[in-house]
């Protein structure tokens, strides 16, 4: 290993060019929707903190896409991306296969969770969401708090990872809308619970954006602190597009400088309801265009 003048070692010089491309190591299908790359990213690996994201452009005619950061090994040099192919964006970067370089992942990009020891922290990942939920766990855990953890998902078959979750949960309570695994019913029905029978004193919730607005109104009346990771349109994720643009306590917020996270309670959901729904016709004609086997 090459050192500083001062003897101290410098990682950075035994980076090459090799050694920074991104190349997937490892691809799981966590479920029927779900696919896990890990994928070589020193540079990411080394700084990055729960709650960031990076944006990932799978070629020449492909859309960049902001995707959180489920997972990452400094010593490894890797990170991990957990996503549902909904989009052509996703549907792309679902085709890379072991040994593949991605052509260009940057990040981390936006602030990390706060995480402090607040005391009782309830972190909840809804379907998909729960990639991202389970390093917020974690980071809360080792700053001490007693973490309560709820995965929800529409059937059993969509749970993920339930077994990593509960390693880091002091206590774990799982919901499905059809009752086909764990409880019957949505996060929310747990959460209210969870609030009824003791004190809460923060609440992050990580998944579709119906889960997040519905987390705010049940933790509303409790005056409990409710973070969420919000997840707009995003086009540069550098705060120069204004494509992510937010209304959080009537001031406008750019999710990628300024998020993702966010206090619940302050976001004007019906304005990102319309503002995520906006590019939808064009998205489904990309998207068919992909299926349909059109390349560009
Ligand atoms: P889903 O629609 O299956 O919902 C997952 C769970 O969320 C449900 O089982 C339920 O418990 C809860 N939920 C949903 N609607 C609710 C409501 N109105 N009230 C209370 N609880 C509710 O989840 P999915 O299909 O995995 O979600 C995909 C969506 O998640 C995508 O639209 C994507 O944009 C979003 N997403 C968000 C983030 C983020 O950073 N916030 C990350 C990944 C994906
Ligand atoms: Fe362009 Fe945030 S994605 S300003």
């Amino acid at each position: 290993m090459s050192t500083h003048v001062d003897g101290s070692p410098c990682r950075l010089a035994d980076l090459t060019p090799d050694s920074l491309r991104n190349t997937v190591v490892r691809k799981e299908k966590l479920s029927p929707v779900l696919t896990l790359l890990e994928i070589n990213a020193p540079l990411i690996a080394r700084s990055a903190r729960a709650g960031q994201f990076v944006m990932v452009w799978s070629g020449e005619h492909s859309e960049r896409i902001p995707l959180t950061l489920s997972d990452w090994n400094a010593d490894k040099g890797t990170i991990t991306i957990i996503f549902q192919e909904v989009g052509r964006g996703t549907m792309e970067l679902g085709r890379f296969d072991i040994g593949q370089d991605i052509p260009s992942i940057s990040g981390p990009l936006g602030h990390p969770t706060e995480i402090e020891n607040y005391g009782t922290a309830v972190v909840i990942g809804g379907g998909v969401g729960t990639a991202i939920a389970r390093p917020v766990a974690l980071a809360m855990k080792n700053a001490g708090n007693h973490v309560i953890t709820i995965i929800g998902a529409r059937e059993k078959s969509l749970i993920i990872l339930e077994d990593e979750m509960r390693a880091i949960a002091d206590e774990q309570f799982i919901t499905t809308d059809d009752g086909s695994y764990g409880r019957k019913g949505l996060v929310t029905d747990a959460l209210k619970d969870i609030m009824d029978a003791q004190k809460v004193n923060i609440v992050v919730a990580i998944g579709p954006l119906p889960m997040m607005r519905f987390v705010a109104k049940t933790t509303e009346p409790y005056g409990v602190k409710t973070i969420v990771s919000l997840d707009p349109i995003m086009i540069d994720g550098t705060g120069m597009c204004g494509g992510c643009r937010v209304t959080v306590g009537g001031k406008t917020m750019f999710t990628c400088v300024d998020g993702p996270d966010f206090d619940a309670h302050q976001v004007d959901w019906d304005e990102l309801k319309s503002r995520k729904a906006f590019y939808f016709d064009e998205e489904k004609a990309a998207r068919e265009s992909l299926t349909a086997g059109g390349a560009k």
